[in-house]
Order: C-alpha cells, then structure tokens, then sequence
C-alpha cells in the first residue's frame, strides 16, 4: 500500500499517569526512520511519573501538573493548552489515569486514542485482569480505541488477545499483556496518523458520503470507483482517482459549471484543486483527497452539488422538499 514516505511525520503527545512503558514503546518505535509519527510532547497529571523522567532522559519534551485541587475542567484546559503549544496533532493516551472532560474529548475527536488492558467491549475501567480470571476467560488481552466522551467506549481501532495460564495472577497475566500492547500501541498509532494519506481509507470515507445521497450506484468506470445516480441509464457525479496518470494526488473528481470555475477554484485553492488528465476537459475537477487537513463536511458538500447537476428532476425535487425541513 502506498505510505506516507512524502509527509512530515504527525505530531503526538502522549499523556501518562505513572510507568510509562507504552510511552517508551511508542517512543522508541518512533525512532524508526520511516516511522509516520513523532513524539512531541510527555505530559502528566503527577509530577512524578517515573515515565517524565524517561522522556528527559530520551530528550523529548515534558510537562506535568498535578491535578489535586484542581477542578477537572481547568486541569484538562492546562494539559490541553500544552498539547496544543507543543503543535501535537494527535494525542495518545498510556495509563493516564484522569477521566477527561467532555469539551476536552469532542476537541479531539478523532484524534485521541487510548490503549486499555482488555479485549474491549468486556472489562471497561479497572482490575481488568483479575475479572478476566475471575470469570474462567481462556483469554485476556488489549484493546486500542478512539476516544468517546464514554469510559473505554469509543471505536476499536486494534486488539490483541493474550492466553490465560493456568495458576495466572492478575500480576503474571498483565505483564504477558503489556508485551502485547507495547506492540499494538505503534501499530495502531501508525495506523491512525496514516489514514488521511491512504488510498483504502480514503475511498471509505468518499464512498460512505457518496451513498448517503438518493439513489446512488457505486459502479467502476474506466477501472476506477465511480458513483452514480437516477437508475440504470443514470449518470456519474463522482470519480475515484488514485494517482492517474502519473498525478501524485488521490482526489475524487466532481462537476463544476464547467472549465471556467474550475480554474478558477485551481486559481484559488491549489492545495485542494487539481485539473485532472481527460476530464478536466468537461468540468470536472479534481478535490485533492491526500492532505493534511481536509474539511469533510465541503467534499460532502461538493458530492451534494455534483450529484444535482446529474440527478433527474423527480430526484432533485426530493433533496429541496427535504432540505426546507
Ligand atoms: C496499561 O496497562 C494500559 O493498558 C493502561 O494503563 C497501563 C499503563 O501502563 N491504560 P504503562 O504506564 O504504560 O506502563
């Protein structure tokens, strides 16, 4: 699958409440040189952490503030204000043992991962091991997920399970675990941070908005994902592109009014706009998909518009009625 090789690396801080040791993994998977992330920031709830002292020593930046006496909400703007001063794009949570605020949570939609020692959704919050034990599980093991404004909830990203033993402590069974999920962790994170760039996840995320629009067909067109709508003899409002033609873009291509607003849209945004080989010719335009930043909500937008300028009259007349509610 085609990488990240030409983007800077993503900006992380992880935050830590105590060891640290998913920290470490992190970090010093990071040193790999083709590694898509870098850590910019250790920050902790507890001035002691023993992990802050591994981050000086490794010479990556620290911050730590303890949160006794403290409301939870101006302790979070704190950590946050240093995640953001340190420029972290992507915030990755290793034993932080602080529930955050709601506000903190929706901030980082997305962009917040937690690594939990359980195969989630069984044994949300703590002693994980012991009730997995407890219950006679032939397996325990580690979940990475995106965090929710619920404890341990959001989307799953990765899982590892690791075999119960006979005799198992909740002590011997969680060190198997962390070698797990000091494994897991980089891998996920890598995982995250490379999405945007990435074709699959790319054409995921087109073809979901691409379908929630009336009557649409997902049909291949000259050998690439194509959508179109208004039935069997319907027409194409949307084009896959994954570098054609030797362009270094991933774009779906939509229709404009024609080559006048496209050059001038290209004129405007050329980070974002690209005239494309063939149909640049007709008015399509090609919305760059591969970069840093994209607003989903105006490639939705654009997909909407796209899809009238095609869309029969019985079917545009639907979306008006619709849109006055
Ligand atoms: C890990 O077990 C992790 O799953 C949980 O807290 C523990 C942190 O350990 N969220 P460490 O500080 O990374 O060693």
């Amino acid at each position: 699958m085609s990488q990240t090789a030409s983007h800077p690396r993503a900006k992380v801080a992880v935050l830590i409440s105590g060891t640290g040791s998913n920290m470490a993994a992190l970090l010093y998977a990071s040193r790999r040189a083709d590694c898509p992330y870098e850590i910019v920031l250790i920050a902790s709830n507890d001035p002691e952490a023993k992990g802050l002292r591994l981050a000086e020593a490794e010479g990556v930046a620290t911050f730590s503030l303890a949160h006794k006496g403290m409301k939870r909400a101006d302790h979070d703007i704190a950590m946050e204000k240093a995640v953001l001063e340190s420029g972290a794009q992507y915030i990755a949570l290793a034993g932080y043992m602080r529930i955050l605020s709601p506000q903190f949570v929706s901030q980082w939609e997305g962009r917040m991962l937690n690594i939990h020692p359980s195969l989630l959704p069984k044994y949300k919050g703590l002693d994980t091991h012991a009730r997995a034990i407890e219950a006679g599980d032939s397996h325990a093991g580690c979940s990475v997920h995106l965090v929710t404004a619920e404890l341990d909830d959001g989307p799953v990203l990765g899982q590892t399970p690791v075999a119960i033993m006979p005799g198992d402590t909740p002590e011997t069974l969680g060190g198997r675990v962390l070698y797990a999920e000091h494994q897991l962790y980089s891998r996920m994170l890598e995982e995250l941070v490379t999405r945007p760039f990435r074709a699959d996840w790319l054409l995921q995320k087109v073809s979901e908005l691409a379908l929630c629009l009336p009557e649409v067909e997902a049909r291949e067109s000259h050998g690439s994902p194509a959508w179109r709508t208004g039935g069997k003899s319907g027409k194409f409002f949307a084009h896959f592109s994954e570098r054609h033609h030797g362009e270094p873009h991933v774009a779906v291509l939509v229709k404009t009014d024609g080559p006048d607003e496209m050059t001038a849209l290209i004129e405007r945004d050329p980070e974002i706009w690209f005239r494309p080989a063939y149909y640049g010719a007709s008015g399509w335009a090609g919305l760059i998909l591969n970069r840093p930043g994209v607003d989903w909500d105006h490639v939705r937008s654009w997909l909407e518009r796209s899809w009238r300028s095609v869309a029969p009259r019985r079917l545009t007349g639907l979306m008006d009625a619709a849109d006055q509610f």
